[in-house]
């Protein structure tokens, strides 16, 4: 997601500036472009044969059009997922035989994996196209363009708009993250009635506990910003609602940054204590 009020926003996805630039990228070019060799010339004999240019200026607005909206709505799918993720690891806290049942319960369910590859679907897409579109937005700004400013003034504001510029580098890190998060739970499943034995495993060393730490902060910081920008890079972004929206992504960063900052150490608390019991 990208930052609110920049360049990168979907709009300017298909601004004259950014159309413009791909011009000079090799996707533009006729030649390099399969989709344009292919294309139906229908320039006389002796006029420039425009078609498949044309056709490749086409594919290439239809792509940045695509990404404006595909990497919203994968990034509001994964605050869904986020969502739901934090209410299911909550029970770890709160009812450590309720998250172990609930998690027996849904290793069974045969929509699991379905729904698996269609997150990793949106993992993947989201990171990928919002890379892309930074890349175009930065050529068709060119070198001669400063660092952007933000329009916002004073705290929460400057804190979004800060959010905002270190949405790639949280975004990075959250990548990191979850290479080593599936890796410790996901790609060997722990078996029935053993999911929070392997959940404190995973946080048993100091490098994990402030690896989730700085990911939940993570989450916090790409949502200050990701939520309001999504909402606006859709056109659902008006007058009416927008202090609503802003307010609404507010809430959910600030909960689930600091759901995910520090559940982690509550639970490794929890059982050094219980460990210490006699
Ligand atoms: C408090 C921090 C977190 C805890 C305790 C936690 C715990 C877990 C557990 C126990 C699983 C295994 C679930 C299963 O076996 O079905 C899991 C899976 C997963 N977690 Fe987390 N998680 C945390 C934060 C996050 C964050 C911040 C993200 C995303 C950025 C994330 C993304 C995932 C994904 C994608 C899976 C795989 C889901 C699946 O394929 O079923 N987790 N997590």
């Amino acid at each position: 997601m990208m930052s609110p009020g920049s360049p990168a926003g979907s709009t300017d996805a298909v601004s004259p500036a950014a159309t413009a630039a791909t011009a000079t990228n090799p996707a533009t070019n006729p030649a390099a472009n399969p989709i344009a060799a292919s294309a139906p010339d229908t320039a006389p004999p002796g006029l420039p044969r425009a078609g498949g240019q044309a056709a490749a200026a086409v594919v290439v607005v239809q792509g940045a059009s695509a990404a404006a909206w595909l990497i919203p709505i994968s990034g509001l799918v994964l605050v869904l997922f986020l969502v739901v993720h934090l209410a299911g690891v909550s029970l770890a806290l709160l009812d450590p035989m309720g998250f172990e049942q609930l998690a027996a319960v849904l290793h069974r369910q045969p929509w699991l994996q379905p729904l698996e590859l269609a997150l990793a679907a949106a993992l993947l897409l989201h990171p990928l196209l919002a890379l892309l579109r930074s890349a175009s937005n930065r050529q068709a700004r060119g070198a001669v363009a400063g660092p952007q400013r933000s329009r916002r003034d004073g705290g929460l504001e400057a804190a979004a708009a800060l959010a905002g510029r270190w949405a790639p580098w949280s975004g990075a890190l959250l990548l990191v993250f979850l290479v080593v998060h599936l890796a410790q739970l996901r790609l060997h499943r722990p078996a029935a009635g053993a999911e929070l034995e392997a959940l404190l495993a995973a946080l048993a060393s100091p490098f994990s506990l402030g690896l989730y730490g700085l990911a939940g902060a993570a989450v916090g910081l790409h949502l200050l910003q990701g939520h309001e920008s999504a909402h606006r890079s859709l056109g659902w972004l008006e007058p009416g609602n927008r202090q609503r929206i802003r307010w609404a992504g507010r809430a959910l960063a600030l909960t689930l940054g600091t759901a995910f900052s520090l559940l982690p150490i509550a639970l490794v608390l929890r059982a050094s204590l219980a460990a210490g019991m006699p």
